[in-house]
């Protein structure tokens, strides 16, 4: 079972998408453990600061390292040593290899950033990984956290209903995007499903879908179409 902890200023704003849906779902069957907990519980001053002014000046505020480190020192002693990921627009880009990596983990920690972000001694001393949503910038980490424990807690063996379902969705088998999907009805508003979903053909069928996955991916994403991701 990986244990998730997310460090936040807001964990009203995390904690209830962690018990809905999938990631609920995850937690109520044992696979996965979430434990969201307020930094600035372990500021010291009498008015609980966990920011400060940036030295050599310039705008915003800058996260203190101190109440952060406690915090974590105070996880690990709980629960051991945490691979730490602090969410940064200046971060590595999160991909669906390092979801995969992550839902093999034990402990993952997922920092969540606000103001301009962490003094880097905090990142530097405790070995974080900093890791990017990607190319914008949000007021927080939170939505990134969330984002990177979903996208792990789903590959997690058993989470899905169908294990099937993860390992043919984008960005896994050869790295390109999914194939369209059709339901019922098999007219809708003069649109007509494609014709090989019907004739039982399973070959006709994947080659059809791996022919639609492999011109979405050089139309939409050529800088996948020649990698594996
Ligand atoms: C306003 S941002 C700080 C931006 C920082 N000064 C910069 O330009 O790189 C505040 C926090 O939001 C989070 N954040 C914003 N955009 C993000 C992104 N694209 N990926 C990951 N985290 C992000 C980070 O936790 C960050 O510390």
């Amino acid at each position: 079972m990986t244990l998730f902890a997310i460090l936040t200023l807001f964990p009203d704003a995390v904690e209830p998408y962690l018990g809905a849906s999938i990631l609920g779902i995850a937690q109520e069957k044992g696979l996965a453990r979430y434990q969201c907990v307020n930094f600035r519980d372990f500021a010291r001053d009498r008015h609980r600061t966990v920011d400060d002014r940036p030295f050599g000046g310039g705008p915003g505020m800058v996260l203190r390292p101190e109440p952060i480190a406690a915090c974590i020192e105070w996880l690990e002693q709980e629960h051991g040593t945490f691979r730490k990921l602090a969410l940064c627009p200046a971060g590595k880009p999160f991909r669906q290899s390092m979801a995969e990596e992550l839902s093999k983990d034990e402990r993952v920690l997922l920092l969540c950033g606000r103001y301009e972000g962490y003094d880097q001694r905090l990142l530097d001393e405790l070995g974080f990984e900093t890791i990017s949503l990607g190319d914008y910038v949000l007021s927080g980490g939170e939505l990134g956290a969330l984002a990177i424990t979903e996208a792990a807690v789903r590959l997690i063996p058993g989470v899905l209903g169908d294990n099937r379902s993860a390992i043919e969705d984008s960005f896994q088998e050869g790295g390109g995007l999914d194939h369209p999907h059709f339901t019922r009805p098999r007219n809708w508003r003069g649109r007509e499903v494609p014709e090989v979903l019907f004739s039982g053909n399973h070959k006709s069928i994947r080659e059809w879908r791996a022919k639609e996955a492999q011109q979405r991916t050089r139309e939409r994403r050529p800088d996948l179409a020649d990698s594996d991701n």
